[in-house]
């Protein structure tokens, strides 16, 4: 048997892993450089065979400024995002998502912030940038911190890009810290475990960690939760409210949902227990009927100034569409962060005298505890995705001029 070490010097140079200075590298790598490394089994950090000298660059699309979709630049000639944290792992992706996070930091939304999370503050440097916030593929390198025992390489993998990482899902390579990753549930294709992740932490996050739904346990663990309670989806045809939906009936809560009439009968099949068409102002008054509930999740982008002029009461109003990073585009960080208070205030004061309830905002949170959570319900069967329409790698600008046509269904994937 060949020693693991030995497999692993030469990527590990490759992949500029000596230069980067990592403790928890470097001292691995150094040993990998000595000839009389003892045999013993592949350990968590050798690279599978398959990984030739060819995959030196990579194929991926780039931006190098903000603006419109033809901003969207491919090229086969990328380098490898590289392993600079021991927790870090490299996937080579088989498939990816398009989200309208996508469409929005094309345009430059979120910069002002992002940039701050994402740049060295010693490289001031912006561009270029890799979209893309989901992915399926295999496990094809990891750092030498601890990692989840189930993670081997070779495992074919789901995972989520953080916003801080420069470096996105729209390229051949990926690099993210483990816990954004876990095995891809078998119960899923490729296509499938791509369009799970952005859109279902996005919907977990809103429910457990805004709103609180399965109280401290809910919030902190992947047990969830909100038996009996009412909930109100709006949106519920798109990416984040299908999930959304499914979700809260696996946990046994009642679901109303919104949708336009086309989407109905789709969305009364993920369970929703009453399915009202927006366009129609007859169908909404129905919702007064059903009032309070216990949150209305905003997953139709409407934000939070309109959830006091409702015409039905609610405990809580979730909304995914926060002003919070435009503002902070708009304003600077010190400037836009206390708009935010301001606005924040304003919009409750009001929510809480007309409605009796609060106005929270939800984000996408790479968490781990909600990727098991995630990965739990589609294991039972409780968590099926519902896939718009499919792309090819090389149709990436496609996919974008799909999500921008709006009436999404479901989401957008992408194979590579
Ligand atoms: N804060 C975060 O971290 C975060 C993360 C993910 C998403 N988001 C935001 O959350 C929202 C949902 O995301 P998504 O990925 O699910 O978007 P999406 O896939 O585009 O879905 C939006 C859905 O809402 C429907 N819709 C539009 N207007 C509606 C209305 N007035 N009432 C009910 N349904 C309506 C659309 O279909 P029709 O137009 O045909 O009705 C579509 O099916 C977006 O605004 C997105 O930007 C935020």
């Amino acid at each position: 048997m060949q020693a693991a070490g030995a497999n692993i010097r030469v990527p590990l140079q490759r992949f500029g892993l000596l230069s980067r200075g990592l403790l928890a590298t470097r001292n691995f790598a150094d040993a990998a450089t000595t000839q009389d490394v003892k045999p013993k089994a592949p350990t968590a950090t050798q690279i599978p065979p398959t990984y030739s000298k060819s995959s030196l660059k990579m194929s991926g699309w780039q931006l190098h400024s903000y603006g419109d979709i033809d901003e969207l630049q491919f090229s086969e000639k990328l380098k490898l995002p590289q392993i600079r944290n021991s927790g870090d792992c490299l996937v080579r992706v088989r498939t990816t998502a398009v989200n309208p996070i996508d469409i929005a930091m094309l345009r430059g939304y979120g910069s002002t912030l992002l940039n701050k999370m994402r740049c060295d503050p010693c490289d001031d440097i912006e561009f270029p940038l890799t979209l893309g916030r989901e992915f399926c593929g295999e496990l094809v390198q990891m750092g030498m911190g601890p990692c989840k025992g189930e993670l081997k390489l070779g495992t074919r993998v789901w995972g989520v890009v953080p916003l801080s990482n420069a470096n996105g899902a729209h390229a051949e390579y990926v690099v993210v810290p483990a816990s954004c990753l876990g095995p891809a549930p078998k119960e899923l294709d490729v296509s499938e475990a791509a369009s799970v992740l952005y859109a279902g932490l996005t919907a977990w996050s809103g429910i457990y960690i805004s709103g609180g739904l399965g109280g401290p346990c809910g919030a902190t663990t992947s047990a969830g939760g909100g038996a009996n309670k009412r909930v109100l989806v709006l949106g519920g045809s798109g990416g984040v409210g299908t999930l959304a939906i499914q979700i809260l009936k696996s946990q046994g809560a009642q679901v109303l949902a919104t949708c336009s009439e086309n989407a109905v009968e789709m969305v009364r099949c993920l369970g929703a227990d009453c399915v009202v068409d927006y366009t129609n102002p007859v169908d909404m008054e129905q919702l007064s009927s059903y009032a309070p509930y216990d949150m209305v999740l905003d997953c139709a982008g409407q934000g939070g100034q309109q959830a006091a002029d409702l015409p039905y009461d609610f405990r809580q109003y979730i909304t995914f569409s926060s002003p919070l990073l435009a503002n902070i585009d708009k304003q600077g960080l010190g400037l836009g962060a206390l708009q935010n208070v301001a606005d924040l205030l304003r919009t409750n004061v009001r929510a809480v005298s007309q409605r009796g309830g609060l106005v929270k905002w939800g984000y996408f949170l790479p968490a781990a505890h909600g990727i098991q959570f995630l990965q739990r319900l589609v294991e039972r069967r409780k968590l099926i995705p519902q896939i718009d329409s499919s792309f090819d790698f090389k149709d990436l600008p496609k996919a974008f001029e799909r999500l921008r046509c709006g009436h999404m269904r479901g989401k957008i994937v992408v194979k590579l």
